[in-house]
């Protein structure tokens, strides 16, 4: 059994040197421990190849054994697959119920079964992680073998602050051959051209009309429609800061870091320690102060690149489809008590934050846009299918939350 300070240690080696995504570690995992994570995103192995005439197999038992896995984000949801095909190129079948993983760390199980026919077969064990930066994956080639594994093994454990709850997750049990095309109807449709450049902008600074600026608008109101039906467009009010600088000021502050993941809007303003965090700071100023203007947004990047920036908002607003802006009210110039010291107080940092990891315009004050995809507003799920993500949201939102809202709430959301 290996000492807990040493997987501590490893752990915390991990989430430093890697970019908070994930890794098989039981079954050994094609890559071994030569994982590459920036090649995670590529379905259906990451770096890994299948190729079952040269992988090395380990053995896997039918009526039961173990998969062990590490998180490096904070939340994400997982789904275990197997195929007989040796290249992994399709025919995979469910292996354990989909389920969301929350908390970064270890998680393990070991009642993971696979069908008895398989028994005798080689085969690939794939995992499909579904993280807020897309879907990544790990493979493992195995022997199916009779029985259960009744000894998991020292490195089979659950990190302490992980909890794992089951879930239905469309974006993962569309990549199984299970029937679940009832609530995926885009599950087979080929994303077009127009997608992948609506994804391409993802994050970009919006900037309406004729190239006019949008920190330069005096209107009082202006018409805004989201220019992607991926995701939503976001609207703020703050400063500008990088992850880098975001993440010293969280440490410094007994928080986790970010790692330029879009932290999870999950519970905000009254459970998201972020925004606690930052409600702490501002309410001490001016205790009358609305809690729900201060958080951390972080836009998502194209493909899997994490962002290097980070905003502070004191004020903000999705757009959906299209609203009416009236900036006096939505987004008012005027700056609340608290937060220019707030924002002095993070800066305070840069100091020990190497030149490079910073941002030129560190701090700067502005109006800010970007796109990020369709993230549910109760949990971290998030939907980037190019034309149905609003309603993939809101049909979550149904299923899993309970909504009543229906799947075309009024646009003004
Ligand atoms: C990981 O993959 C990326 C993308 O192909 C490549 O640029 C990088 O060099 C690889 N890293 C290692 C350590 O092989
Ligand atoms: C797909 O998997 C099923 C169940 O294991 C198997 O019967 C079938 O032959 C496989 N098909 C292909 C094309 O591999
Ligand atoms: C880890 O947690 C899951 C879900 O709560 C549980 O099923 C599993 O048995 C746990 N693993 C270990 C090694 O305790």
């Amino acid at each position: 059994m290996a000492p807990l300070r040493s997987v501590v240690a490893a752990t915390l080696l991990f989430l430093s040197t890697a970019n908070a995504h994930f890794e098989l570690n039981q079954p050994v995992s094609l890559e071994g421990d030569k994982m590459n994570e920036s090649l995670e995103p590529n379905a259906p192995c990451g770096g890994g190849v299948a190729d079952l005439s040269q992988n090395t197999a380990t053995d896997f038992h039918v009526d039961g054994d173990s998969v062990s896995l590490l998180l490096g984000h904070p939340q994400a949801d997982y789904l275990i697959r197997a195929t007989l095909d040796s290249r992994a190129a399709g025919n995979w079948s469910q292996l354990y119920p989909i389920f969301t993983q929350s908390g970064r760390g270890s998680f393990c199980t070991s009642n993971v079964k696979a069908p008895k026919e398989w028994v005798g077969k080689k085969g690939i064990i794939g995992i499909a992680c579904n993280a807020p930066d897309g879907l990544l994956y790990q493979c493992a080639a195995v022997n199916f073998v009779a029985g259960a594994n009744t000894t998991p093994g020292s490195a089979c454990t659950n990190g302490s602050s992980v909890s794992a709850s089951f879930n239905d997750v469309p974006a993962l049990a569309s990549l199984v051959g299970t029937s679940s095309s009832t609530n995926t109807p885009s599950s087979s449709t080929a994303p077009s051209p127009s997608a992948s450049t609506s994804k391409g902008a993802a994050a970009a600074l919006l900037v309406p009309g004729n190239g006019v600026p949008l920190g330069s608008l005096a209107a009082t109101a202006a018409m805004v429609l989201s220019a992607s039906t991926m995701g939503s467009t976001t609207i703020l009010r703050g400063f500008k800061v990088s992850v880098a600088v975001l993440d010293a000021f969280l440490a410094a502050n007994g928080e986790d870091e970010t790692y330029g993941t879009p932290p999870f809007y999950q519970h905000h303003p009254d459970k998201d320690r972020i925004s606690m965090l930052l409600y702490g700071k501002i309410s001490k100023v001016d205790a009358g102060a609305d809690r729900n203007n201060f958080r951390v947004m972080i836009p998502s990047k194209e493909g899997h690149d994490h962002s290097t920036v980070a905003y502070v908002t004191y004020a903000w607003v999705t757009i959906y489809a299209h609203r009416d802006l009236d900036m006096d009210e939505d987004l008012p110039i005027t700056v609340p008590a608290g937060f220019e010291d707030l924002r002095k107080e993070v800066l305070s940092i840069c100091g020990s934050v190497p030149d490079q990891d910073r941002l030129l315009d560190e701090g700067r004050m502005g109006l800010y846009a970007f796109i990020r995809p369709q993230y549910c507003d109760q949990c971290d799920a998030v939907f980037d299918s190019p034309h149905n993500a609003f309603s993939e949201r809101q049909v979550h939102r149904i299923r899993v939350h309970g909504s009543k809202e229906g799947t075309c709430p009024l646009p003004n959301a």
